[in-house]
């Protein structure tokens, strides 16, 4: 029922059954006490006025909770019917308060950004000490425990991977948070498809997994207390023959992306699949917003999530709504685009 009809529904009933009432009453009192019928007149009156005014009251305030609880109820549960549709989400520059600056991430970025073809062998260089760590691989203490390929993710190959790739056709990806590497090996794939051989991804995991990890994947082996998540990771790397353009920074999220802003690392397209916990994803997007180039696009998954209070879509719109962007949605990914 349309929410504006709740209240003249309420106010006609109301006012239809006193009248009824007070003529009932009159009739009944007609002759016997002019005081009794005046009286009845004034209380009658002050019950409608009242009645109609608490109508509208649950009518406003029916209709403010229904229409809140549906948009959840959207954000929730109606995800769009196929995963190549795209919508609007958010579409408004806020003026926030000042102190939300102090959130803002500054790490030191270098002045000028390192050309594209140097940056994977500086990465090589400086975090490898010039050894690709995909020679002499694997390790003999962990070759054991390895499987030949093993590929699980969430999302991982949905459209969105295709349509991004297409559209930005990026040099270089950084994806932040990898795991096994489904999504990695997904658009590296997809980058050879598109004739972008030269594109490289930058792949920041701590290769911890989390704790709890190990009842969930309990065929990751561990080595003395140690996952093997990065081996294996590096494993499908290789079974997939894609070790040309991906390299693992097994680091954590945040001090990588500074450091990589300190080298003047850059990207065209980021993804952010990290820590899904507001202060994580909120510190992945500030970061990671300072590598990218202009026009770059940066997106992540679990855009419906529930948990901490539905931290993703909060920590998106906030920053969303700090730089002036729009956040659209595709199947269950959030996107940025800058341009
Ligand atoms: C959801 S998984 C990534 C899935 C992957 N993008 C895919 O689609 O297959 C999240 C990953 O983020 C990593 N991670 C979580 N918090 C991190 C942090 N603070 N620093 C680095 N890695 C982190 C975890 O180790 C895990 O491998």
């Amino acid at each position: 029922m349309p929410h504006f009809l709740i209240p003249l529904l309420l106010a006609s009933t109301y006012a239809g059954v006193p009248y009824y009432n007070i003529e009932k009453e009159i009739k009944m009192k007609d002759g016997k006490s002019l005081h009794g019928s005046n009286k009845l007149s004034f209380n009658s009156t002050a019950i409608y006025t009242l009645l109609i005014l608490l109508s509208f009251y649950i009518g406003y305030f029916y209709a403010a909770s229904s229409s809140s609880s549906s948009t959840a109820d959207n954000n929730d549960n109606n995800l769009p019917d196929s995963p190549l549709a795209t919508t609007t989400a958010t579409a408004t520059a806020m003026t926030l308060p000042a102190e939300l600056d102090n959130f803002r991430a500054s790490p030191n970025c270098a002045a000028n950004p390192l050309p594209t073809r140097q940056i994977r062998q500086t990465l090589i260089d400086r975090v490898y000490g010039g050894t690709s760590p995909f020679s002499d691989f694997p390790p003999p203490h962990v070759a054991g425990s390895l499987r030949h390929k093993c590929l699980k993710g969430w999302g991982s190959t949905t459209p969105v991977f295709r349509h991004l790739l297409e559209e930005v056709r990026p040099e270089v990806i950084i994806e932040v948070g990898t795991f096994l590497g489904a999504s990695t090996v997904h658009m590296a794939k997809l980058a050879r498809e598109l004739g972008l051989d030269d594109t490289v991804i930058l792949c920041i995991d701590d290769f911890r997994g989390w704790a709890g990890f190990r009842e969930e994947f309990p065929f990751i082996k561990q080595v003395n207390g140690a996952v093997t998540l990065l081996y294996q990771f590096m494993q499908n790397a290789v079974y997939t023959n894609v070790t040309d353009s991906v390299l693992p920074l097994p680091f954590s999220a945040g001090s990588t992306l500074s450091v990589l802003c300190e080298w003047g690392v850059t990207a065209d397209l980021i993804e952010i699949d990290a820590g899904h916990e507001f202060t994580s994803i909120w510190s992945d997007l500030n970061r990671a917003y300072r590598l990218l180039r202009p026009g770059g696009v940066m997106f992540g998954h679990d855009y419906f999530l529930v948990g901490d209070r539905r931290s993703v879509r909060r920590a998106v719109h906030l920053f969303a709504q700090m730089y002036g962007h729009t956040v659209q949605i595709d199947g269950q990914h959030w996107v940025l685009r800058t341009s």
